[in-house]
């Protein structure tokens, strides 16, 4: 049994994920505990009423809380692009860049060339960076590999990393590749996805014009779903109607939304599609941020995600949570509601995000006297402990 106690504040974010005002209900235990058996939640209270029985941590002026599950990273490349870091500093637009032969055709070339081993080792880095700022889960993607060998050597390192950070696999539909003259949507559907859905538990479409149109995007969801694929999308990165097509096709999520109309931000809060948010990528490429104010007002059920990838480097949730408050005006609640229990929804998990009896014990203490420190202490580490599946995995 491992018991965190006298926490000032203890997050539990119970009963399912919110929308709305419930966004700003955190559902806080003050002088909160919360005990571990085994992998488990075996109570959650008052520190007063748990039983201190086994190994005590004290948790005094701390804050508890589920750990962060992070919803949207491309975790497997080879090609970091820190040279178009500086063309898009100069002005460069990011889908120029692209049809240049760059973005992700410069990582995909590295990618195809690099060995599992070397994928892997990259992949770790990021995934022990992640866990030290108090992310648990993630869900991960392919999509650096756009033809079939690459894009299973990809899924296949998600799987095999030794890593506690939990990762849940996507196989995503990134882009045609450079001089290809065939009908790629065809491609990927005939021999890609039976290879793929195997070893992944979603698919997603870089849906965007220029990219894959509409059509190729439900063709492909349509045909993922026979092998057992649940879709989500990026969507409305740059173009609009994205967010319509995701709800339609019952997507888990519809990601991006930074130029979703009115009428998209109404029909994701009739569904039972997220909106998953991705600040960190408006705020690298200088651009338009997703307006979650309208999302949440509606009644969307908004989560937060790094989009970890070679264009927006971060592994920091925390980040995301500052950018969500500052930029896209979100309360501190609800930038942590959007990063825990909101995002274990959109990955179709129930059992994590919020610290309940009987949800996976994965839970952080951080190093600030009350919630609201979040997002308005920005740009460090505010983690001081993640415990995994009951074990103590990082201590500062
Ligand atoms: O979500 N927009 C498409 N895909 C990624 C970026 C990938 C890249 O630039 O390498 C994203 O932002
Ligand atoms: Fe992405």
């Amino acid at each position: 049994m491992l018991v965190i106690k006298n926490a000032s504040e203890l997050l539990t974010l119970r009963g399912g994920p919110r929308r709305k005002e419930r966004m700003r209900d955190l559902s806080i235990i003050q002088k909160g505990a919360v005990a571990v058996e085994g992998e488990t939640i075996a109570a959650v209270g008052k520190s007063s009423r748990i039983d201190c029985a086994g190994e005590v941590i004290d948790a005094e002026g701390k804050v508890v809380m589920p750990g962060f599950v992070d919803p949207h990273t491309h975790l497997i490349f080879d090609g970091t692009r820190e040279e178009e870091f500086q063309m898009k500093i100069e002005g460069k637009p990011y889908m120029e860049i692209m049809k240049a032969g760059g973005g992700i055709y410069y990582t995909v070339d590295k990618t195809r060339k690099a060995t599992k081993e070397e994928l892997k080792k990259r992949a770790v880095k990021t995934l022990t960076r992640m866990l030290q700022y108090g992310t648990t889960t993630i869900e991960a993607k392919s999509g650096y590999g756009l033809d079939l060998e690459t894009e299973v050597k990809s899924l296949e390192c998600i799987g095999e990393i030794e890593h506690c950070v939990e990762r849940i696999p996507t196989y995503l539909v990134h882009a045609v590749p450079k001089g290809y003259s065939g009908d790629y949507t065809q491609y990927v559907i005939e021999n890609i996805l039976p290879h793929a859905a195997p070893l992944a538990e979603f698919v997603d479409v870089f849906c965007e014009e220029g990219v894959f149109s509409f059509a190729q995007t439900r063709e492909i969801v349509e045909a993922a779903r026979h092998h057992g694929l649940r879709p989500r999308l990026h969507v409305d990165e740059f173009s609009s109607g994205g967010a319509e097509l995701a709800a339609d096709l019952k997507c888990l999520s519809a990601d991006h939304l930074e130029n979703t109309t009115e009428a998209g931000i109404q029909t994701l809060a009739e569904s039972q599609t997220a909106a998953i948010l991705l600040p960190g990528t408006p705020f690298v490429l200088n651009g338009k941020y997703p307006d979650a104010r309208r999302m949440i007002e509606a009644g969307a059920l908004v989560g937060l995600a790094t989009d970890f990838n070679p264009n927006c480097m971060t592994e920091s949730m925390q980040f995301m949570i500052s950018l969500a408050c500052i930029k896209m005006r979100m309360t501190p609640a609800e930038a942590i509601a959007a990063a825990t229990v909101n995002a274990a929804y959109s990955v179709g998990r129930e059992d994590i995000g919020s610290l309940e009896v009987g949800t996976q014990a994965d839970i952080i203490v951080l190093d600030i006297p009350n919630y609201k420190h979040m997002g308005y202490h920005f740009g460090i580490n505010l983690v001081d402990m993640v415990v995994k599946k009951g074990k103590v995995v990082y201590e500062r």
